[in-house]
Formats: structure tokens, sequence, C-alpha cells
């Protein structure tokens, strides 16, 4: 349990059900955080409908949830109908809770998840002012360019193993008694 539980919080795959507070979530970020994470201004509507498709576009998603709300998320997409060769990385993390390590550590979820799915680059692009996200990717070994006035960040997962593979199912295993937890807590909080 205590490899989920961090600053209070913990960090589990999000489920198609918890849309809602993905939006939330992203709603909640300001201007500048917005702009870093989508690499451009966007407006609530935009986010909106970024956060409907959660289900629909197939990504793996952690979230970091204190009292059942989502202050952090890191989406792993793929890039195609299917897992191949590659994907593509993406972090948010809200204002009040970054500078706390919690995007390293969803940095590390999300490359096992991209190993444990054969991904052999793991893409992440972010504006070249992005410090901080560049400053995590550098910590994993990413191999860092320049590309259109941004920076993309390239990650060669290891190969998947027995003991990847298990971890991830492990943490599933208590990821979904906490969002069982999650939901009871919202349902008598609603009643
Ligand atoms: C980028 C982001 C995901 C980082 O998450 P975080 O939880 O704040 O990051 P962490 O605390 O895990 O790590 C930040 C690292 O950047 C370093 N850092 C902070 N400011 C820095 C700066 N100005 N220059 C260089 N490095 C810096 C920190 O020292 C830390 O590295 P360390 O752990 O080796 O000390 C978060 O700030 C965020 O969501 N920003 C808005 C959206 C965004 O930029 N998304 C990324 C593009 S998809």
């Amino acid at each position: 349990m205590s490899e989920h539980r961090h600053w209070g919080g913990s960090i589990r795959k999000l489920w198609p059900t918890e849309t809602e507070k993905f939006r939330d979530h992203l709603l909640r970020l300001d201007r500048d955080s917005r702009r870093m994470r989508f690499a451009h201004a966007v407006s609530d509507g935009f986010i909106e409908d970024y956060a409907s498709r959660l289900s629909e576009m197939g990504s793996v998603v952690y979230g970091y949830v204190v009292d059942g709300e989502i202050r952090a998320v890191a989406e792993l997409r793929k890039l195609g109908d299917t897992w191949g060769r590659e994907a593509e990385a993406a972090f948010s993390v809200e204002p009040g809770w970054q500078d706390r390590g919690i995007g390293s550590e969803l940095m590390g979820r999300v490359i096992r998840a991209a190993r444990n799915r054969g991904v052999m680059h793991l893409y992440m692009s972010c504006l070249a002012q992005n410090r901080k996200m560049q400053a995590i990717a550098r910590k994993h070994s990413a191999d860092l360019r320049f590309e259109y006035g941004e920076v993309v960040g390239d990650i060669v997962p290891q190969e998947p193993n027995y003991f990847s593979v298990l971890a991830e199912a492990v943490e599933d295993r208590v990821g979904y008694m906490l969002a069982v937890l999650d939901l009871q807590d919202r349902l008598v909080k609603a009643a």
C-alpha cells in the first residue's frame, strides 16, 4: 500500500467513470499551466471536450488523488489504433501540488506502463521554456531535441519482464480498491 500513497494522496489508474473529475482537474490548471500542458492557450470549452474523450482515446491514465479529487494526471497515449513501438505522454500537476516530486513519480508509472505494452519510443513534447518537464525527462535519460519551437523528449523504455508486469498488476489491484473507496466516499457525500 505504501507505494500507492504519497504526500497525503495516492497514485492510481483512472477509470472511464472518472471523466468529470479528470475535467475538473484540467479546469483547475492556471493559465500558464494550461499553456504548458497543451502547448497553447486553451479555453474551458476545449478542456471539457478534451476530457469527455478520455475513454475513447484508449489511453492509460494515472491520477494523483487526494480526498477523492484528482490533483495531477499522467496520460500515456498510443499513436494509432493499437499499442505499437511508439507512444506519447503528457503530464499535468495543479499549481498547489507542483514541485513536490509528483510529476517525477507519475513519469515513472508512465514509463513502466509503456514498457509493459512493448513501447520502444516514448515521446513527450513541451514548450522550450518548460524547464521542469525537461528536468524530469532528463532524469529518465530522455534524448531531448528542438522541433519547431518545442522540445521533444524520446525515452527508450526497457523490455518488459515478469517483474515489471507483476508490479503494474499488483498496483492495479490496490488502485482498484482505492477507486472503489473514492466512489463510495463520493456517494456518501452526495447523499
Ligand atoms: C511540468 C510538471 C508536470 C512537473 O511536475 P512537478 O510535480 O511540478 O515536478 P517534480 O516536482 O516532480 O519535478 C520538477 C523537477 O524540475 C526541477 N525544476 C524546477 N524548476 C526548474 C527550473 N526552473 N529549471 C530547471 N529545473 C527545474 C526540480 O528541481 C525538479 O527536479 P528534481 O526532482 O531533480 O529536483 C508540472 O509542473 C505541470 O503540470 N506543469 C504544467 C503542465 C505542464 O507543463 N505539463 C508538461 C507538458 S505535457
